[in-house]
């Protein structure tokens, strides 16, 4: 069936500067990428069993934003690779079944991009309408429209040379694109042909709620409540109409491929309906367990909304971790992570890991010298850690950034413990591959106690049910009645083992899956 692969399977972020470096720069690669894709998956549980892997940008860069500033759209940037090893990761993990995703930034282009260039030099030059330009206002700024990343301030640049301001909801360095323009929806799609012909499975769209904003640049609203009134330069209703004709694109092509949007809407209403009549992209991220506290009614609060709002042809996604916001071991605490890991990989929806995530990295502090980005994400962005040398098995060179404590955290060191996260990991995904109710089954709320998120998922008369201890302390939870098998503990040693689903005891921390008999 169509969609089956990115409904059901387990996608993998990679951030390429921090995987794998393979030529001693001490910056990750694509040649990298490609040696170390056994641990994702070799076919057998002894790896992560992933069926896709999401790789953030490795075009053609100034690296202003680290790759999210693209000065050639159909190239790889020099410190990544060439087009041919990026070819041979496409033909390797295509052979392990492993899908690939690239990311596309159709929002902005990096200011050292040839369009920009040509449409800085005159008001007359033909690609000057790529971009959005406007005169001053009162010597000042067009609009009140402030860039996302807080230390820009203005979204607004001054350009000397042309005597206007451009528009920026980045860095300066990534004037972004006007899609007001048909020229642009164009150049777009062929870029994302080119890559489709290289054969991709989709894409994952850079601000894919942003892209289109208001005409006349009106201000935005000084004071919302709840959203309202709307802002004027996010979320416009005609953003729908782009994502309509990358899902055309999309489905011109066979073999299934999918785009995944980042949807920056808190709303959920607003949300689905990037969703669309299943005429959209076919996935959007659901960015509400980034924002949660460690309660399991507030978890359980952002599963039942979207279970609710979302249309019946749509497919939920969860998330606990990427490239913009602090790791998940982090926000919640080691004792934790196996209950995150087991909720993301059990609910009803394609769940995103973040490299690193499956071995419990947490944020690396970093000290003021060795500060790179802009907005603050270096601690979440620094190397895997695969092994417990210094470097951690990254680089034989200097790291572009720190390396967290390899001592205490790496994938050698978990590989061979039953009890590490890696292990855990291991194991509910390859225990998902395997149960028709995990992958794809129904969701239902189980009613438990305070402190227990509980859910039942069932496909074809196959049911799973899954608790989930967020406190720490032990609790004894009623899940119906009968018995029942625990198929997989976040502890352990308590696989196989019977229980009574009216008096099932759960230890502090610990997740379980359990069959009904
Ligand atoms: C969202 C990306 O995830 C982030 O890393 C980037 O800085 C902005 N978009 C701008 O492209
Ligand atoms: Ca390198």
């Amino acid at each position: 069936m169509r969609g089956t692969w990115w409904r059901e399977g387990v996608f993998y972020q990679i951030y390429p500067r921090s995987f794998q470096d393979s030529n001693g720069d001490g910056i990750g690669d694509l040649a990298g990428i490609t040696a170390r894709l056994d641990h994702l998956n070799d076919g057998t549980p002894r790896s992560l069993g992933i069926d896709a892997i999401w790789l953030s940008p490795f075009y053609r860069s100034p690296m202003a934003d680290f790759g999210y500033d693209v000065s050639d759209y159909r190239d790889v940037d020099p410190t990544f690779g060439n087009l041919a090893e990026f070819d041979r990761l496409l033909a390797e993990a295509h052979r392990r079944n492993i899908r690939v995703i690239v990311d596309i930034v159709p929002g902005h282009t990096s200011d050292q991009h040839p369009w920009f260039k040509a449409a800085r030099s005159s008001r007359t030059d033909p690609k000057r309408d790529y971009f959005v330009w406007a005169n001053p206002r009162r010597g000042g700024p067009p609009n009140n429209w402030r860039a996302v990343f807080r230390r820009v301030g203005p979204a607004w640049t001054f350009d000397d040379q042309s005597g206007q301001y451009y528009l920026h909801h980045f860095l300066p360095e990534q004037p972004d694109l006007n899609w007001r323009n048909p020229a642009v929806r164009k150049e777009i799609d062929d870029i994302m042909r080119f890559w489709l012909d290289r054969g991709v499975d989709g894409f994952r769209v850079d601000v894919a709620s942003g892209l289109i904003r208001d005409e006349r640049l009106r201000d935005n609203p000084r004071f919302q409540l709840r959203g309202w009134p709307r802002r004027r330069n996010w979320d416009l209703d005609e953003v729908h109409e782009i994502h309509r004709g990358w899902r055309k694109v999309l489905d011109s092509y066979d073999g299934d491929r999918m785009a995944v949007g980042e949807i920056g809407v808190r709303n959920l209403r607003r949300h689905v309906r990037y969703y669309g009549e299943d005429d959209e992209l076919q996935l959007s991220f659901n960015f509400h367990f980034l924002e949660q506290p460690w309660v399991a009614e507030r978890f359980r609060a952002v599963v039942e909304e979207w279970e609710r709002l979302l249309p019946a042809h749509a497919w939920p996604d969860y998330t606990l971790s990427n490239h913009d916001r602090s790791r998940a071991t982090s926000r919640y605490g080691a004792e934790r992570a196996g209950v995150a890991a087991m909720m993301l990989l059990t609910l009803r929806g394609t769940p995103f890991i973040y490299y690193g995530e499956e071995i419990g990295m947490t944020d690396v502090p970093i000290p003021s010298n060795r500060i790179v980005d802009i907005d603050g994400r270096d601690p979440e962005r620094t190397p895997m850690q695969w092994d417990a040398s210094p470097k951690g098995g990254f680089t034989t060179g200097d790291p572009w950034l720190p390396i967290g404590d390899t001592a205490r955290t790496s994938v050698a060191a978990q590989r061979d413990d039953p009890a590490s996260l890696f292990s855990l990991y291991r194991r509910l995904s390859w225990l998902r591959k395997s149960s028709p109710a995990l992958r794809r089954g129904s969701y239902r709320t189980v009613p438990a106690a305070r402190g227990i998120f509980a859910y039942a998922r069932e496909a074809d008369g196959h049911r799973a049910l899954v608790a989930l201890n967020f406190t720490a302390s032990a609790q004894v939870v009623a899940l119906g009645s009968g018995s029942g098998r625990v198929l997989l503990s976040t502890r352990h040693d308590r696989d196989g083992a019977e229980v009574d689903l009216a008096r099932v005891e759960l230890s502090p921390d610990e997740g379980v899956v359990l069959a009904p008999a």
